[in-house]
């Protein structure tokens, strides 16, 4: 079974291209830019193609399943995702980019009759989180409304900046009644105990928004992560200025700054970080909280992705359609990962 990587080159691609060799994956590296491909294949002793995200109908020969790295997604999922149904090949990929999810949630009896999966968010953004919306959902079947979040070290990758800015200017994101809903960004700021003691959190435009409704039907979601007031303060004051970001050539600019100044975090900080995860869902009656300890956010990625694409691929995994990460496998899934500790449950009447 042949997994093709594209974005190899990339801070996260690479990462998970080297997993994916040391687990023994029959692996292609993929890239648009030859030198850096061609780079990573020599070293990781695998096959590389070389190609623009729009060549991907002519390159996914002998492929069983594309795992695209390169985000901004919005730029690239779309070619990968008509080469794969037309191919009969699963898609994959690490994106948190919403219309991505809504895109692919849409091509769901396309992918059945094509007999492939669609798995987008197979990283950080959003397998624990997603895992934890089943995992609640199981523990409260008729709840109305979940609340999910996190708090995770702070070095990103440029990757990560230039995909943030290039959705800053749609604001804010919750999900009411089942619509997806635009909210004013950094609004809303609670207090949550994330497992790592009590923290100012604000609301996020999360991957969960979208994808949590697949997982569960709950028709009401919202994310939020840790950030201490006075950040809060600022992201919401932004509002205005994150306009200014849907005029391109000022976000462009922004994203090759972003690129420039964030390297993503270090060997050692992949390996000490820790991430605290929480999740609530309520019916009104009863509210169940639950809780996940994991590694740092790239790190986990890396296994995230590479485990998930691994099932995929293998003979009896028969998925086809649109899929969240628990829905692919099971909200237990996320346990399997490399120590990942959980789920640490409680329940509060009234
Ligand atoms: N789900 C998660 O939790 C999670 C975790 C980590 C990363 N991510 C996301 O994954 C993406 C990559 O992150 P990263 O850290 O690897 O960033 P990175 O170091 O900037 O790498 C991005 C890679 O994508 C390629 N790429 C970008 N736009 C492309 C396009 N239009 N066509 C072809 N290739 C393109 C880049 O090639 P060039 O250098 O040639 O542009 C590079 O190889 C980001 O969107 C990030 O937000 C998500």
């Amino acid at each position: 079974m042949t997994l093709l990587l594209y974005g190899a080159y990339g801070y996260t691609g690479e990462l998970i291209a080297r997993e994916a060799v040391d687990r023994d994956m029959d692996v292609i590296v993929a890239g648009r830019n030859g030198t850096k491909t061609r780079g990573v294949g020599i070293q990781l002793g695998t096959e590389s193609r070389v190609f623009p995200a729009e060549d991907a109908a002519d390159n996914l020969d002998g492929v069983d399943a594309a795992l695209n790295c390169a985000g901004p997604f919005v730029e690239t999922y779309e070619p990968f995702v008509e080469a794969c149904l037309e191919s009969g090949t699963h898609y994959l990929d690490i994106t948190g980019e919403f219309p991505v999810f809504d895109a692919l949630a849409e091509r769901d009896r396309e992918a059945e009759k094509a007999g492939v999966c669609l798995l987008p968010g197979a990283g950080f953004d959003v397998v624990p989180t997603d895992c934890l919306a089943g995992h609640l959902h199981d523990r409260l079947q008729g709840a109305t409304h979940l609340r999910l979040g996190f708090e995770a070290p702070t070095s990103v990758s440029g990757g990560t900046v230039a995909s943030a800015i290039e959705h800053a200017s749609a604001g804010g994101k919750v999900r009411r009644d089942g619509v997806i809903e635009e909210v004013p960004l950094g609004g809303k700021s609670r207090t949550i105990d994330f497992g790592n003691g009590p923290k100012n959190a604000v609301r996020i435009p999360w991957g969960d928004v979208s994808t949590a409704y697949y997982t569960t039907g709950i028709e009401n979601v919202e994310v939020y992560t840790a950030m201490p007031e006075l950040a809060a303060r600022a992201v919401e004051l932004s509002g205005p200025v994150s306009t200014l970001l849907s005029v391109e050539p000022a976000k462009r600019g922004l994203q090759a700054l972003g690129r420039q100044l964030a390297t993503g975090p270090s060997e050692e900080e992949r390996e000490r970080g820790r991430t605290y995860v929480w999740g609530e869902a309520t019916d009104g009656e009863r509210t169940v909280t639950s809780r996940l300890v994991t590694p740092e956010t790239y790190a986990l990625t890396v296994d995230t992705a590479t485990t998930a694409a691994g099932r995929l691929e293998s003979d009896d995994a028969n998925l086809t359609g649109y899929h969240t990460p628990a829905t692919a496998f099971d909200p237990e899934f996320v346990l399997e990962l490399d120590d990942v500790e959980g789920f640490f449950d409680d329940v509060e009447e009234g």
